[in-house]
């Protein structure tokens, strides 16, 4: 069973742009613990981080400037922006350390992202859709 499920009645946010994203997040977790569950190669693995971390970047990176360009309230901008700069700094350590063999993938790891995931877009991005619509 994948470690993530996307349904719209839970996740959507009502902004095209972000529901899409939020899927290919769901996606891009769900096979990298994939690969970790199949013991596949570490090169893989690391590959497959780094390309899902890229992705993760880049939505926060545009989710805030979306939120600037269209006057989103800024108290809310601005707790938005420490929630995404927080998960940014723990996931940097993760990836560091697993490309230096310092550390291996756990499921609790996993199952942090996945609840920070949820967590997130049912009470951050949801919370942005009437001033990006
Ligand atoms: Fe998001
Ligand atoms: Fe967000």
């Amino acid at each position: 069973m994948s470690l993530m499920n996307w349904d719209a009645e839970s996740y959507a946010v009502g902004v095209k742009f972000a529901d899409e994203d939020h899927e290919k997040l769901f996606n891009l977790l769900n096979q990298l613990h994939s690969l970790v569950l199949d013991h596949a190669n570490r090169d893989l693995i690391s590959q497959h981080l780094d390309l899902m971390l890229e992705f993760l970047y880049a939505h926060f990176a545009y989710e805030e400037s979306l939120m600037l360009d269209k006057n989103c309230a800024i108290d809310l901008y601005t707790a938005h922006k420490l929630e995404h700069a927080a998960l940014i700094e723990s996931c940097s350590n993760i990836q560091i350390q697993f490309n230096t063999s310092q550390l291996e993938l756990s499921e609790e790891m996993f199952q942090m992202l996945k609840k920070w995931l949820e967590r997130h877009i049912i009470m951050f991005d949801k919370d942005y859709a009437e001033f990006l619509m």
